[in-house]
Order: structure tokens, then C-alpha cells, then sequence
């Protein structure tokens, strides 16, 4: 039907006749000339209609946006003064000879160019929202990205095998997505949180190399980098330790960010224990382009009057840290005010603060709410250890110390984000030294910090047992621009190891054998040393891309309350339907 796409015309077609099929992006009407911005997925191409031309001028009058059709017509300069550089085409146009309308369209239900159409429009109209350049370019980029990551995969020898979608809970520590089965009535599958129990039992195979661009699937809260389907680029080794996969890894961003974005990352990639990063940063995934670091001054407030301060300065799991804020001595009472809101949300029961208006002036020179509870030893430590200059502010954070590191974390990032603070571009850091287990106050047991499969560093079981709030893990994981872009462990490869994890985490050897049987099973007929990770893939598309959330790189995203404004799913069963799997429900917003 075409001979070219629309945004593949340039100067080398002067004079040649060509045929384009795309849709009405823009035709405006110009003394009676016709111009027509045709669309399709390369780009825009201009075509103008003389009335001298009756019939197809006629045509040409006629269509509206998003009209798909079909032009014939010759190439030629745009005349002088009407060029535009900002489009591949802008050199050129096409003198129309003749125009098909080979479907006409609704007013469409957003322009395509309005920068700020609502979500949930954009999502039942995905089909035009998919239309627009920018998401065009997302969706194509994804393509790249995926491509050069299965060349990679391949030159280095990982085979590319499927693991079912119907299976058991693999515990990654969200909610299952359950599958009713017809012919076990009662019973169900669950969808998978990630292929972990497969992708082991590959490495036990002696597949040696396993890789799966493979979708996940995780019923929890939804936030901008998280969706309930997913898709990792998930791959397992064996015979390799955690340095010779960190490394592997390492040259696959490497490669991809070069061919991709001709970006270059500097390798090796800077590694971080994880308590360097709760000390500096107040978390996991630091983002580095941010200059600002949480200082410790727990040690300080030990003996002040100030209880807020020398309580949690005293606590085993308390802590006491300041954050500098260059030149923040200009915030204002109100932005303050939000700003202790913020970490309010993260459990804080306050923000205290310092302003900084002459360092050279001793406690004279400082302004604060708490300065009158601090001896003057405590202050001058506090400037000198936090570096506050004329014009800073200190802030402070006084809690459980995993109150201190979320509000403060989150607050580093807030105020990096509003006063411009980031510098460079791409900035990457293994995270690793992970605890093991975490523990969980709530409901008075250990979690694993990332799966139960995770090796200690410590080989011996009984250490394990000994003391899990000591154990560090084999784990790793890499952090982009403040992101998690992956995540990955040496696994347990022993059986009596397994045993002992499981049942650190309180899954008795009764429930150990019922959920994980054929893995512990499988693990006493020669199982290798293996190991692995797995990337997010919509993550690294968004970041690659620039991109906000991870739906403008998903073409068929869910909204926040994991639905689909497209199709209207989930959407309630038949009586028939749920009569053969054997299912009452209890209650549905939507009637049938
Ligand atoms: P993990 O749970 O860390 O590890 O997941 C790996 C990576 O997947 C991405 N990711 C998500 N992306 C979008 N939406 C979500 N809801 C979501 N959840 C996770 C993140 C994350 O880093 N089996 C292990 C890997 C292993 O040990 O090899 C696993 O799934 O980028
Ligand atoms: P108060 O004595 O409660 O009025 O608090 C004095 C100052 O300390 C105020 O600026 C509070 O915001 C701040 N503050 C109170 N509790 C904490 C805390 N846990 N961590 C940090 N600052 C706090």
C-alpha cells in the first residue's frame, strides 16, 4: 500500500513519487492550500493539496484528525523560509496527487499534543495514547533494549527457557495472584512472583546458564515503579561466585547503555555495604547524583537534657543523625512546616533544625528551637562533624533508627528534588553485605531481607542459628539514579542449610516440606553452586527513556487499583463459570 513511512522522507527523494499511509496528524488550511502533517510510527511527513488538483483537494478538505489514509505524490524542497529543523522531514514535503481515506475517526478523546491529558483517559484510550511520539519512542526503546539484552545473553551462553505461569506461591514477599483449577476443585495455582524455585531447579538440571525475559506477577501497593505484572530479565549460573556475576552484569549495562543510549558507564561499578548506605543515606537504593548525607551525632546527644535527642541516643536500635542542608538557611517557616509533615508520614515525631546565619559567631550565630537544651561542646561538635557554613541549615532526625533512616531518606530526597541538588547523569552502586533477616516487631518473627534461598556468608548453619540478626548475606543489589534495578543472591545449594533458614523464618519443617518439598528434595540429588538475578525491565526502560512511572514504558499498563480501564478488568465470573470451579464469592463492586 506505501512505498516509504512517513518519517523516512528526506532530501534524497526530491523528484520522486512515493506513496504514504499513516493518520491525520494536523491539516490546516493555508489561502487555499491544504496542508496535511501525516503521521505514522517513523514520523511526520508534511503534504500540501492544490486546489488545481480538484478532486483529492476536495478529499483533503474533508479528513479530520487521526483519519487514517493513503496519499500519492512527489517529493519536493519546502520553499525557503518554511523549513523545520526540528523534524527528520523538515526539509521536505510531498506535492499530494492523489488521497484515499481509508478509515475515517472520532474526534479523538485528547489531542495528541496535550502534555497533560488525566491518566486514567490515557489509559481507556490507550490505543490513541500509544499514538503519540513520545510513547512510540518508549515502546521502540523497550525493543532495543530487549534486543541487545538476549544478543548479550546469548554471546555469553545463557539459554533462554520458560518457566510455567501456573504454579505454586513462590515467596517474594507480596500477595499471590490465584488461578482457580476447574479439575481440583477447591484447589489453586498461583502466578508467579518471579521463576526463583525454577531457575534453581534449571541450575540443578545442569542447564548451567538460564536466562527468561518473563513476566511476574505480585498483588501489592502500586506506586510509580511498580506494577502487579512486570517483566524481569531474570538469570541464574552456576559455578560462579557473587564477584564473577557482579562482573558479568556489570559488562551487560555496560554494553547496554553503550549500544542503546551511547552512554558510557565506567566499570567497575562502586560497591556499597548496606550499612554504609542506612548510615549515609537512610537507604537501600541511594541515589547518588544527590550530594547530601545523613551524619551520625548519636554519640553526641548521649547526656543532653534534651530527651527527644539523649532517649533514642541511648537506645540499642535508637539513632540520632543530622542532615545538611547547603544554603537551606533561606527556607522559609511554611516549606519547614511541610517538610516536617514528610517525615511525619514516615513515623517522625518531629523535624528539629539548626539555621546557620553566622558560623563564625558561636552559639550566637545559630537560630533554633532546640539550641537551649544543647551544652555548647555538643554544638560546636555538631557544626564541626555536619561542616554547617553561614547560611546552612541542619536538620535532625531522633527515633528507632529505622524511623531516623526513612524520614531522613526520604527527606534527602525531597529536598534534592526541590532545590536541584542532583549532579550527573547515571550513577550505578552494588549494594551488598545485606543482613540476612530482618526483624519483623509486628508479628515477633525474622523476614528474609530479600528470598529464604538466599546464601549466608557464613557456611556453617549453626552460625546461622546462632546469631540470624548478625548473619550477612551473598546478596546484591544494583541501584540506578536511586532505583533498585535488580536484585540477586548466591543460593543455598545445601539441604541442611535450607532447613535451617526455613525454619529461621518460622516455616516448620512440616510446612517447610509442604511448600518447598520438591526444592529441598532436589537439593539432595546433586545440586551445583549456583546463583543469579534478576533486573526489572520496565524499571530499567523507564530510566533509560527518562520516564516517570513505569507505565509509560508498559503498553497495556494497570491503573494504582491493579485495573484495566482498557478491557474493564477484573470483572466479575459467570454463575456457570464459578459453579464448575467450585467458587462462592462473597461480595463484587461491579454487577454482573
Ligand atoms: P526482586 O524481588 O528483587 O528479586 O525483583 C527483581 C527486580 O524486579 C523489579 N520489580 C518490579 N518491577 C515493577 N513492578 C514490581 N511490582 C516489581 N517488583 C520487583 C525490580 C527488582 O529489582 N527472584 C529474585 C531475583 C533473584 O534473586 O535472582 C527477585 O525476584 O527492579
Ligand atoms: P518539642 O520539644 O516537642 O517542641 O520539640 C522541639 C523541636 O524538636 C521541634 O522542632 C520538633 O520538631 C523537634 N522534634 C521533636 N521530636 C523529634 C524527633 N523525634 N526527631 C527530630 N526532631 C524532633
Amino acid at each position: 500500500m506505501r512505498s516509504h513511512y512517513c518519517g523516512h522522507i528526506n532530501t534524497s527523494f526530491i523528484d520522486h513519487e512515493i506513496s504514504l499511509c499513516g493518520w491525520v496528524h494536523r491539516r490546516r488550511d493555508h489561502g487555499g492550500v491544504i496542508f496535511i502533517d501525516l503521521r505514522d510510527r517513523e514520523g511526520l511527513a508534511q503534504i500540501v493539496f492544490d486546489p488545481d488538483r480538484a478532486e483529492p483537494f476536495a478529499i483533503a478538505d474533508s479528513v479530520r484528525n487521526e483519519f487514517v489514509i493513503r496519499i500519492t505524490g512527489k517529493v519536493r524542497h519546502r520553499p525557503e523560509g518554511t523549513v523545520n529543523p526540528d523534524l527528520s522531514t523538515g526539509d521536505v514535503e510531498v506535492l499530494g496527487y492523489s488521497i484515499e481515506i481509508l478509515n475515517r475517526a472520532n474526534t479523538p478523546p485528547f489531542q495528541l499534543d496535550d502534555e497533560h491529558v488525566h491518566d486514567d483517559i490515557r489509559l481507556r484510550y490507550r490505543y490513541v495514547d500509544l499514538r503519540r511520539p513520545a510513547m512510540q519512542a518508549n515502546i521502540k526503546l523497550r525493543h532495543r533494549v530487549v534486543k541487545t539484552l538476549r544478543n548479550f545473553m546469548d554471546e555469553h551462553g545463557f539459554l533462554d527457557i520458560e518457566t510455567p505461569m501456573l504454579t505454586r506461591a513462590t515467596p517474594e514477599g507480596a500477595r499471590d495472584y490465584l488461578v482457580p483449577s476447574r479439575t481440583h476443585p477447591g484447589e489453586f495455582f498461583a502466578l508467579p512472583q518471579s521463576p526463583q524455585l525454577f531457575k534453581q531447579l534449571l541450575m540443578m538440571s545442569g542447564m548451567d546458564r538460564y536466562y527468561q525475559i518473563v513476566r511476574c506477577f505480585r498483588d501489592e501497593d502500586l506506586r510509580a515503579d511498580r506494577q502487579p505484572e512486570f517483566t524481569q530479565l531474570d538469570i541464574e549460573t552456576s559455578f560462579m561466585d557473587e564477584n564473577g556475576i557482579m562482573e558479568l552484569m556489570e559488562n551487560m549495562m555496560r554494553d547496554l547503555f553503550k549500544q542503546v543510549l551511547n552512554v558510557e558507564v565506567t566499570l567497575p561499578i562502586q560497591r556499597m555495604t548496606y550499612h554504609e548506605a542506612m548510615d549515609r543515606f537512610g537507604n537501600d537504593r541511594p541515589d547518588l547524583r544527590n550530594p547530601l548525607e545523613l551524619v551520625e551525632v548519636s554519640d553526641l546527644m548521649k547526656d543532653v537534657e534534651f530527651k527527644v535527642f539523649s532517649g533514642p541516643a541511648n537506645m540499642e536500635d535508637g539513632r540520632v543523625a543530622a542532615l545538611r542542608l547547603p544554603n537551606g538557611g533561606n527556607l522559609t517557616r511554611k516549606e519547614i512546616d511541610d517538610y516536617t509533615k514528610l517525615v511525619s508520614q514516615f513515623g517522625a515525631r518531629g523535624l528539629a533544625y539548626i539555621k546557620v546565619n553566622d558560623a563564625a559567631a558561636g552559639r550566637d550565630g545559630l537560630q533554633s528551637p532546640i539550641l537551649k537544651f544543647l551544652p555548647d561542646a555538643t554544638v560546636s561538635a555538631i557544626m564541626e562533624r555536619t561542616g554547617a557554613q553561614t547560611g546552612d541549615l541542619v536538620f535532625f532526625g531522633a527515633d528507632k533508627a529505622r524511623v531516623v533512616n526513612d524520614s531522613l531518606g526520604h527527606l534527602r530526597n525531597q529536598l534534592a528534588a526541590d532545590r536541584n541538588l542532583l549532579e550527573g547523569d547515571w550513577r550505578f552502586v552494588w549494594i551488598v553485605d545485606f543482613p540476612m533477616f530482618e526483624f519483623n516487631e509486628d508479628e515477633n518473627r525474622w523476614d528474609p531481607l530479600h528470598h529464604p534461598f538466599t546464601a549466608p556468608q557464613s557456611p556453617d548453619p549453626e552460625d546461622l542459628i546462632k546469631n540470624p540478626g548478625e548473619a550477612l548475606s551473598r546478596a546484591y543489589d544494583l541501584v540506578l539514579n536511586g532505583i533498585e534495578l535488580g536484585g540477586g543472591s548466591i543460593r543455598i545449594h545445601r539441604p541442611d542449610m535450607q532447613k535451617a533458614a526455613l525454619k529461621l523464618l518460622g516455616i516448620d519443617e512440616a510446612s517447610a516440606q509442604e511448600k518447598f518439598g520438591f526444592l529441598i528434595t532436589a537439593l539432595d540429588y546433586g545440586c551445583p553452586p549456583h546463583g543469579g538475578i534478576a533486573f526489572g525491565l520496565d524499571r530499567t526502560v523507564m530510566l533509560m527513556s527518562g520516564s516517570e512511572s513505569i507505565r509509560d514504558v508498559i503498553a497495556f499498563p494497570k491503573t494504582q487499583t491493579a485495573s484495566c480501564l482498557l478491557t474493564s478488568a477484573p470483572s466479575p465470573a459467570s454463575h456457570k463459570q464459578l459453579r464448575e470451579l467450585g467458587i462462592k464469592t462473597t461480595k463484587s463492586n461491579k454487577s454482573e
